[in-house]
Parts: structure tokens; sequence; C-alpha cells
């Protein structure tokens, strides 16, 4: 036997509330009980997002909500703007270019984030723009870009601003309507804390002008279809949804709004801050910008004379402990913690105890202790429940 520990920024680790959710037996698609959890997951979704617009929900993994929202807000020979700030807004490069944009990329150096000022430059550069498309947690680096800050200068012009919240919404601060974020897509595994599945977009209502304008090609994910069906009294959704998932993401919901959004993101600020002073403890660099609210993932440079590829082997073979590697240019360069969704004060004593005995195994010189003491002076001072 040996006892497993999910310490990746997603898929992350569900409830017990959550798990049992899962096991109630299937409920009908088309049977008003059904609607009546469709409807609570719309409502606990609007809260979590800080939201009045419309939500759709779609049974694919989140790069599904990815490809929805391109799909239905880009026409083939339309100009984007990308910012990219690590592999997920590589992403947004290669789906905008698959359908048919014409895409200008602003690319930053990974670890970094996106800066707004270029960003209203490039939209007066090029007045055509219809759409912008950044990450506001790139799990890949470990930065959170600021979609506020975005937001007010993309509201100013015709173009739409599309971000893809999918390790950040519930675990760092977004407030999709005072930031002005006009389609934002989430997925169910990380903070949402339930099982792979649920992709989620949040429209408001200038997103749907472009959309319904919209001559591109679509079906499964057709949000004027999705909208028709899921809003009203009888809501449901067009196609077959992943029942039990959103039976369990109502379970998982409950939990976030019993311990309340702004505790849930302050217990995530805990754990990053945590996080990042154990990892400086050990004289181990961060690899991205330093920064508060970065609460879904930390991630950290492979020391000098350490083998990158051999770290999460050995946590995951000896430890039982999956710590996330690095992705794209990055891949042996870093490692990573995971802490969006269900995670408290012992996950992260168990990720970074597990960092100390790996690297040393790989023949770093550990100070015993020094990351796991770091992160204890940060929970002793936590003003919520960890
Ligand atoms: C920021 C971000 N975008 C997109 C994705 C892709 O989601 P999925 O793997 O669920 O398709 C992920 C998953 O790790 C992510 O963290």
């Amino acid at each position: 036997m040996q006892k497993r520990f999910l310490i990746t920024p997603g898929p992350t680790p569900v409830p017990p509330e959550v798990l049992s959710a899962l096991a109630e037996p299937v409920v009908h698609h088309r049977a008003p009980r059904f609607t009546e959890i469709l409807k609570q997951v719309v409502a606990g979704m609007k809260y979590i997002y800080q939201t009045e617009n419309d939500i759709m929900a779609w049974a694919a993994s989140g790069t599904g909500a990815m490809e929805a929202a391109v799909i239905n807000v880009v026409n083939p020979g339309d100009h984007v703007l990308v910012a990219s700030v690590g592999n997920f807004g590589e992403r947004w490069k290669k789906l905008t270019a698959t359908w048919g944009a014409e895409v200008t990329a602003l690319d930053y150096e990974w670890g970094t984030k996106a800066d707004p000022a270029d960003i209203e430059k490039a939209l007066a550069a090029d007045p055509q723009i219809t759409a912008v498309f950044v990450q506001h947690s790139e799990t890949s680096t470990g930065v959170v870009n600021d979609i506020k800050a975005i937001g007010e200068i993309v509201a100013r012009t015709d173009a739409i601003l599309v971000v893809d919240a999918i390790s950040g919404l519930g675990a760092s601060d977004l407030k999709t309507d005072e930031w002005k974020v006009d389609v934002c897509v989430a997925g169910s595994q990380k903070a949402l804390m339930v099982p792979p599945g649920l992709a989620y977009a949040a429209v408001s209502d200038k997103a749907w002008k472009v959309i319904e304008r919209n001559t591109q090609p679509r079906f499964y994910f057709d949000m004027v279809a999705m909208r028709k069906k899921m809003t009203g009294d009888s809501a449901q959704t067009p196609y077959t949804p992943a029942v039990n998932l959103m039976v369990a993401q109502n379970a998982a919901i409950e939990l976030i709004k019993d311990e309340g959004l702004e505790n849930v993101f302050e217990r995530h600020r805990v754990l990053g801050k945590a996080a990042r002073e154990g990892v400086k403890a050990l004289g181990l660099e961060l690899f991205a910008v330093e920064d508060p609210e970065a609460n879904s993932v930390t991630a950290v440079k492979v020391p000098e004379g350490v083998d990158g590829t051999k770290i999460g082997k050995i946590a995951r073979d000896k430890y039982g402990v999956w710590l996330a590697g690095g992705q794209g240019q990055v891949k042996g360069k870093i490692f990573r913690f995971g802490h969006c969704g269900y995670f408290g004060h012992s996950d992260i004593v168990v990720g970074l105890s597990t960092m100390e005995m790996v690297l040393a195994e790989l023949g770093f010189d550990v100070a015993w202790g020094a990351s796991v003491g770091a992160a204890e002076q940060v929970f002793m001072n936590s003003p919520v429940m960890l």
C-alpha cells in the first residue's frame, strides 16, 4: 500500500463530500430533478465567476471551452491578439490560427506577466482586432496576469476580451463583470474541486453580439444553441450532460459557498505564500515573478547539477506524491506544486518535504526541514482556516 497525494495544478484532489455526490444514482437529464441541479450549478458558477453573465457548461476538458470560445467569436480572417506568457498562451495561438484567424502575438518571457500597455498599443496599431485572448492563471509558469487592467483597456475598444481562467477561477480573485471579461472559460478539475470533464464559459452581452453575427461552422460547441436550452425555467443542456459531474459540482459549490469566496481566495493566498517561502528557504529559485496573487501554482527552477527529469518520477514512485514537471520550453528545467482547490496546509507540507527528500537523493545539499519550517511560519499567521 502506498498513500498517494496529488500536489498538481489539475487534476486536483476532490473533497469527500464531492466524491460521495459522484456516487449518487444517475439522474435522467430530461427529468425536472436535473433541471433543478443545473439551475443550482449555474447560480453557483455565477457566484464564483462574480458575474450576472450567461453560463455555458459542456461535457469536455478545459480545452473544449477554449475551442468553444474561439469558434463562437472568431470568423476566418478576423484579426485577433494573443498575449502569451506560457504553454497555455501558446494554445490560444494554435486554436485561433486553426480556426482561421490572423493572429498577432505578444510573446512574453516565460515566468513574466503580460504588460497591459503592450495590449493597448497593439489594439491601437490594428483597429481591426476583434478579440484579445489571454490567461488569468498561466499554469505552466505560475504567473497570474492583471486581468483588471487588461479588461479596462479592451473595454474601451470594440474588441472583446477572452480569458482562460481554467486554473485561476476560484483560486485567485477574478471579478468577471467588474473587470469586463467578455468570455471567461474554466474547467472542473482545478479550483472547482471536481474530477475532469466539465468545461464552462461565462459570456457577456458584448460577446453575444459578436457570437450572434459569427458565421464560423459549429455544432456541439454552438453557444447560441446552448444558451437557448440552458436559460429559462425548464433549463437543460442541448445534448446529454455529464450528469454525475454536475451533481458533484453542485456539492463542490456548496463547500465554496460555506467557506465564502473571499476566504477561499485568502486560503489560497496563504498556501501560495507558504509554498514560495518554503522553496526560497531551501535556497531554491522561484521561476515566476513573485506575486501575492499567484495562488494556483508555484514553479521552481531545478537547481544546478540536479537532473530535473528525475524529480517527478522519484516523488511519485518512492513517496506516492505527484508533482508537476515543466511543459514545453521549460521541460526538465522547472517543477511545480499545485495548490488550487481542495488544498490545506498539510498538502504543502507533504509537497515541500517530498521536494527536500527527492532533491537530496539527486545530489542537492539539503538543509533538512528548512522549507517546511518556513511554510509553518506562514501557516501560523494565517488569518483563515487552512
Ligand atoms: C491555464 C490552462 N488552460 C488550459 C488548460 C487545458 O485544460 P484541459 O487539459 O482540461 O483541456 C489547462 C490545464 O492544465 C490550464 O491549466
